[in-house]
């Protein structure tokens, strides 16, 4: 199998070169360790690591080669900071006002994913599986499929697909979608990112699309929902460690109050951070009775911070933290405790025991898997969820709110922190069953299997979706 994705799976730590943290890595390591692959990732200018080009891992026992494609820093500039977080993901979150668009990233973006395209095609052997992922890489199927037509290619999706009128606002957007169209099989993680997919390659490209398949060039393009789960059994290992309930507890005897909310987040305008922040200040308003007997801790991790977005984003969470907890805090009792940095998994994991309430709030999010990971490590608390997340379709036990809705967010926060404990016990048990189904093992293999239903039925030279 060869994997290509943005990011590469592996990180050098004190300890030597790990897997990298994060459900991809988590996810397709063991399957490109047990079969054998290949991953291609760029190789970042910035990095001062100076990473080969080629790299076996592990180093004693070789089972995957990692492949770097070398971008400049123009490169990195216009394909990853530009086209990747400057117009694909601004426009599949809704949030067209963040789109800047500037003909030198579409230039690039093209460039990079012909690259990637060529790593790939050098790599490749007759009947290798090529799962190529998320937005980073739109283009690079089509350039794969045109140099070896017989290749088996599958990708998966990772953020939403925004409605055809959203989607239909991006400049190239048709050469985009023919890119994905170059595949067999394109992912999803729930079924309206799916319609929204069929829908934009029937209205845009005029494409003939029957079920959940387009057909493009002669070809079957199957569409289909797969959403991505943790690694359970991680993240219930870790949150056991008694190093992790130490953790919890000293940071509830630290904080000294009744009752915790976190939330935890990528710093991104897309996770509703700042509007949690003006609801908790509204219940705080509205809610004396509450005060110095609550503290909501967000933690934000820094993220794609050359990106004009993201810096102002951070200006005005600095803004609202000091403002609610220059207003509220009383003798030792602050409001809002905000940390701006990365914590380890295992850290996060003692959050998400020591919290009540996990109050996740996106404004848009193709999944959401601090949700699942509170549910996993939690006893007895209760999740908060925004219905515009991919989540909200699955883990439905969850108090789902809309995020723009304040009044909606004062009134939710007060029943999570009101909840009788067994209402919140029996929410629990339903959500971790769900969680437990979503495994991200089960979401590789699925895909997978789905893949390689797709090289059967050609090598058999079935058409492939006979029943059509
Ligand atoms: C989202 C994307 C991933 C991306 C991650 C972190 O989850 O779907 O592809 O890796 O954000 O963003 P970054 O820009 O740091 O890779």
């Amino acid at each position: 199998m060869i994997v290509a994705a943005n990011r590469g799976p592996i990180r050098l730590t004190e300890e030597g070169w790990t897997p990298a943290v994060g459900g991809l890595a988590t996810a397709l390591l063991p399957v490109l360790m047990e079969q054998g692959g290949v991953w291609v990732a760029m190789r970042d200018p910035d990095d001062e690591t100076d990473l080969p080009l080629c790299q076996d891992y592990p180093e004693e026992n070789p089972r995957l080669d990692v492949r770097r494609v070398p971008l400049s820093r123009e490169e990195l500039v216009n394909y990853y900071y530009g086209m990747a977080n400057r117009v694909l993901w601004p426009n599949a979150h809704y949030f067209i006002e963040h789109m800047a668009l500037d003909p030198a990233f579409y230039t690039d973006y093209e460039r990079v994913n012909r690259r990637f395209a060529e790593a790939v095609l050098e790599e490749a052997a007759p009947g290798d599986l090529i799962w190529v992922q998320d937005y980073h890489l739109m283009r690079a199927p089509a350039f794969i499929r045109q140099q070896q037509p017989e290749s088996v290619i599958g990708h998966f999706w990772h953020i939403p697909w925004p409605a055809m009128e959203v989607f239909r606002v991006l400049p190239r957007s048709r050469a985009l979608l023919e890119g994905l169209l170059g595949c067999d099989v394109v992912g999803f993680h729930v079924e309206e990112y799916v319609e929204n997919f069929l829908e934009s390659a029937r209205v845009l490209l005029g494409a003939t699309v029957r079920g959940n398949c387009v057909e493009w060039e002669g070809r079957q393009v199957r569409v289909e929902a797969h959403p991505i789960g943790i690694n359970v059994a991680g993240f219930e290992e870790m949150a056991a460690l008694e190093e992790t309930q130490a953790e919890a507890a000293a940071m509830r005897d630290e904080l000294d109050v009744e009752f915790l909310v976190v939330g935890i987040d990528r710093l991104d305008y897309t996770k509703g951070i700042l509007s949690r922040l003006l609801a908790f200040e509204a219940f705080l308003e509205e809610y004396p009775t509450y005060h110095k007997r609550i503290a909501f801790y967000q933690v934000a991790t820094p993220s794609r911070t050359e990106v004009p977005s993201y810096q102002q984003l951070k200006r005005e969470v600095d803004e609202a933290v000091g403002r609610i907890n220059g207003a509220f805090s009383q003798d030792a009792w602050v409001p809002v405790h905000y940390r701006y940095r990365t914590y380890t998994q295992q850290e996060l994991c003692a959050f998400y025991r020591a919290a009540d309430v996990a109050l996740l709030t996106p404004l848009r999010d193709g999944m959401n898997l601090v949700a699942q990971e509170f549910v996993a490590a939690n006893d007895d608390g209760a999740l908060i969820l925004s219905e515009l997340t991919g989540a909200a379709y699955l883990l439905t036990e969850a108090l789902q709110v809309n995020p723009y809705d304040q009044q909606a967010l004062v009134a939710v926060l007060k029943e999570a922190l009101e909840m009788p404990l067994e209402e919140k016990r029996q929410r629990l048990a339903g959500l971790k069953r769900k969680v437990a189904e979503l495994d991200v093992h089960h979401w590789a293999d699925a895909f997978l299997a789905s893949l390689q239903k797709a090289t059967d039925s050609r090598q058999l030279g079935e058409p492939e979706n006979a029943v059509l």
